[in-house]
């Protein structure tokens, strides 16, 4: 049986969510794209082949033809749409974050615990790229001792918008890295503090964050939205007994005028385009067997994202560390 999906939001995102389950993962049928702005959503549906569209989110998710929804739309409609999902009984893969406030991630986590069910995956697909897959299993076998720290560098070619803040490089950027981190080592945050170097121009500068978790590791993470040269994830763990790395992934080298080069990738999509499809493939899975997938990413994890977020941005404004203050993990997400 095909599980009938509903894209909300035709972005970027959304388009290629489309193609992924248009063209890699059978066992899904698109049956509506869903867009405030109908060309795009139209754009969308004739290059999958999609059934529908539509320009109502929440008409999209009562529909009787759609079993689940993949919300790619921006940030600010992530809960309440995946709170709809929860109210229709849909499973939802919810676009990083679940929210941008800890408050409201707390208020789609209490839905989700009142129907006493799983609903909501959320689209940190770093946990399903092979870099960190290892990583993990490096950690687990014991190949590098306890944990001491980890670096992780995440870097764009230039600010998504102008007028891009160093409160949303912590808020928008900084996320994956705040979630794949806590999934890697295991751990939870204890403190963060968040500083910014000084450009020679008005354009947003780096923010480099220091993170110690509850186990008292040392975290690192730039942001730099700003970096000119393409887009680029790094990170490396050191152990005690060792230290594992992410390889820059490029599939050529080009040899001429006395030099060697791999070429840099514009955006994300290519860098992760095989995490997307594992976890749009576990997203399928959670639907068909309704057995949230192991090693995906909750509401737990989108709130634990948040708070540290949150913590974060106010560490940047205020110039000091700042304690992650968390409620006790909900026994519904152990
Ligand atoms: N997982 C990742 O690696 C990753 C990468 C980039 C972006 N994202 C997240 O994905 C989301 C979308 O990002 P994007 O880059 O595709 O943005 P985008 O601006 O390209 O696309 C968003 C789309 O949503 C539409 N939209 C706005 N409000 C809507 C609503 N209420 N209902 C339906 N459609 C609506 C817009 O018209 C637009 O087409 C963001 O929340 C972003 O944080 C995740």
């Amino acid at each position: 049986m095909s599980v009938r999906l509903a894209i909300i939001g035709a972005g970027l995102m959304g388009a290629d969510h489309a193609k992924i389950f248009a063209d890699d993962l059978p066992g899904s049928q698109l049956q509506v794209i869903c867009d405030m702005d109908q060309a795009r959503a139209k754009a969308v549906a004739v290059a999958t082949g999609a059934r529908d569209v539509s320009n109502n989110p929440e008409a999209v998710i009562a529909r009787d033809d759609v079993d689940a929804v993949v919300v790619a739309s921006p940030d600010f409609t992530h809960a309440p749409l995946s709170m709809a999902c929860i109210k229709a009984g849909k499973p939802v893969l919810c676009e990083k974050p679940l929210s941008q406030s800890s408050v409201e991630c707390l208020q789609v986590m209490d839905e989700e615990m009142a129907r006493g069910l799983r609903f909501v995956q959320l689209g940190f697909m770093r946990r399903y790229d092979q870099s960190y897959v290892e990583m993990k299993q490096a950690l687990e076998q014991g190949q590098l001792g306890r944990a001491l720290m980890m670096h992780n560098f995440h870097r764009n070619v230039e600010t998504p918008a102008a007028d891009f803040t160093g409160a949303m490089a912590i808020t928008n950027s900084a996320p994956h890295e705040f979630d794949v981190v806590r999934h890697v080592l295991g751990c939870e945050y204890a403190a963060i503090s968040a500083y910014q170097p000084q450009r020679s121009d008005a354009r947003l500068a780096p923010v480099v964050m220091v993170l110690e978790t509850q186990e008292g590791q040392l975290i690192t993470i730039e942001v730099n939205n700003n970096a000119a040269y393409g887009y680029d994830v790094r990170a490396e763990l050191v152990g005690e007994a060792g230290s594992i790395a992410i390889n820059p992934v490029s599939y050529t080298r080009t040899d001429a005028k006395l030099a060697n080069a791999t070429a840099y990738e514009a955006d994300w999509r290519g860098r992760y385009a095989e995490a997307y499809r594992r976890q749009n493939r576990a997203f399928l899975r959670f639907v068909k067997t309704g057995n949230f997938p192991e090693g995906g990413s909750s509401c737990w994890d989108g709130y634990c994202s948040s708070v540290v977020a949150e913590a974060g941005v106010r560490a940047l404004n205020e110039g000091c560390k700042v304690p992650v203050e968390m409620i006790a993990k909900p026994e519904f997400y152990a």
